[in-house]
């Protein structure tokens, strides 16, 4: 077999052209990854009205237009334009229909900040696209890795006995489960609509969930192999806590099921380099993070001296990102002498919340209720810490981001934030401050732990400086993909029903 794979992902977002959260970040680096392993990689996206806003070049591919994609009983057409990655030559394919993405939002309406209720038939027909696409294109493709609920039909296409959907039988399919509890759960008419059958969409069913169709359960169960994005969220998926009742599913598939750590993209985040920040600075000259932090405080309108540690937070605004326990926490945090600035957008209920705390104490928390990519780099070059009290937590990007930054990431001990940042009264090589209970309690423990030793320079300094030594790169990560993709050609291809 040739060692260099041609992988198509398919997923909804991508950095720098589409962004909601990490997904996007993994997107926009793991192919760039892949391909500097000497692999080839394309990536398919729905070409969002805000892609096309931004003014991002792209070029139609000839031969590639006016493909002909059911959904349920209509057809629609799918054409194919091209761009690229950055500094890369990894090409994007950008998937277009007027009807279903020629608008501002990606997953919701970003006036009212509702979900489009067409999301299943969007990503039923982004999906079906980009399969017909591929296949018209006639490109090699050794593995189609499809990310997230949005794509979990394309493995029931390909692995259902009935083969809806013709690929080579050399070609695997990965599906690679960024957030369980994001599962695109449907009324059953929604499967019919994918092409499915009452085969699987009865009770028990292969695709049913409490009288659903799930398109995340469809990925999981049908999928070569199977990747979370790290190691303890894989563990941590089996147990019913976190597997949002997907967990018997995939004890089921436990032996084809890898945890892979994330890695963060240090041609974008990496304070030696970041074209946002207002100087920048290394391990060997930190002088620039002072600037920063001064800078930063400015734009924000906050007055604090020196001797107040300022804390980040940069965040979806959601119940997995813990914080019911941080409001409840937020006055003795407050207490402690801590400043804090939060940048995020998400459920309108912290968003009122947020703003009462900071209407009671507007010298102490900056609120930046916006996504402002700008700003969230600011953030992690400006703050001496960053808080991340998660309840569950896939992965997470930004306290790999803050160590690179010297930015001291307080997390709570829960899936990718338990296999990133070790524990200040752990170890020698500690890198943060971590906390096990999901409690205002703990999470107030971990910050007063955190406020002694920011009081005693020295050790603070050598804290700093442990953090920003480490490395997350995205080398070693695409190596593991690499493992799972091989892996699974060596594999003899199961249908399912
Ligand atoms: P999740 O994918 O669950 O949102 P991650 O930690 O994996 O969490 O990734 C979040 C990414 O989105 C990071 O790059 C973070 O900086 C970015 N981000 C989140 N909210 C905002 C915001 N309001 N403005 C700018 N960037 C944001
Ligand atoms: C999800 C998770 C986050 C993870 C990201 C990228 O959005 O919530 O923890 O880092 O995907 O894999």
């Amino acid at each position: 077999m040739d060692s260099k794979l041609s992988i198509l992902m398919i997923a909804a977002e991508t950095h720098p052209f589409a962004k909601v959260g990490g997904l996007a970040d993994v997107m926009g680096a793991l192919p760039r990854a892949l391909e500097k392993r000497g692999h080839e990689v394309r990536i398919a996206l729905p070409f969002y009205g805000s892609i096309k806003k931004k003014g991002w070049r792209t070029k139609k591919i000839k031969g590639l237009d006016n493909v002909d994609v059911v959904v349920g009983d209509e057809s629609f057409e799918a054409s194919a334009f091209s761009t690229s990655l950055p500094d890369s030559k990894v090409e994007v394919i950008l998937i277009q229909n007027e009807r279903f993405f020629n608008r501002e939002g990606i997953y919701s309406d970003p006036e009212t900040g509702k979900p489009y209720d067409d999301n299943a038939e969007r990503f039923i027909f982004f999906s079906r696209a980009s399969l017909a696409i591929a296949r018209r294109a006639g490109w090699k493709t050794d593995i189609i890795h499809c990310h997230d609920h949005q794509t979990g039909f394309v493995p029931a296409w390909l692995r259902h006995a009935s083969r809806q959907i013709e690929f080579p039988e050399s070609t695997r399919v990965i599906f690679t489960i960024h957030n369980l509890a994001y599962q695109g759960s449907y009324p059953k008419e929604i499967g019919y609509k994918a092409g499915f059958g009452e085969d699987v969409l009865k009770p028990m069913g292969a695709l049913e969930f409490h009288g659903n169709v799930n398109m995340m359960k469809a990925g999981i169960v049908f999928a070569d192999m199977i990747t979370t994005v790290s190691p303890t969220y894989a563990t941590e998926i089996q147990t019913p806590e976190f597997g949002y009742g997907l967990e018997g599913v995939l004890k089921a598939r436990c032996d084809d099921l890898v945890g892979i750590l994330n890695g963060a993209d240090y041609t974008v985040w990496d304070p030696q380099r970041d074209k946002f920040i207002a100087q920048r600075y290394s391990l060997k000259n930190l002088d620039g993070k002072r600037v920063c932090r001064k800078d930063l405080l400015k734009k924000l309108n906050l007055e604090i001296p020196d001797t107040t540690p300022l804390i980040g937070m940069v965040s979806r605004l959601v119940a997995q990102k813990g914080l019911d326990i941080f409001m409840d926490a937020f006055e003795s945090i407050v207490d402690l002498d801590y400043a804090i600035v939060i940048l995020g957008l998400g459920e309108p209920t912290y968003h009122e919340m947020l703003k009462s705390k900071q209407a009671a104490h507007p010298e102490r928390i900056s609120l930046n209720l916006a996504f402002d990519e700008a700003l969230a780099h600011q953030i992690e070059a400006g703050c001496d810490m960053f808080l991340m009290p998660s309840r569950y937590e896939p992965c997470g990007l930004n306290q790999m981001y803050s160590m690179k930054y010297g930015t001291i990431p307080v997390v709570r001990k829960t899936g990718g934030l338990a296999d990133t940042v070790i524990d200040f009264d752990a170890s020698q090589d500690s890198t943060g401050f971590v906390f096990e209970d999901y409690s205002p309690e703990a999470l107030l423990e971990a910050l007063r732990r955190a406020r002694r030793v920011f009081d005693d320079k020295a050790a603070w300094l050598s804290l700093v400086k442990r953090a920003m030594a480490r490395d997350f790169s995205w080398d070693r990560s695409a190596g593991e993909y690499e493992r799972v993709y091989l892996e699974s050609l060596k594999r003899k291809v199961v249908t399912r029903r």
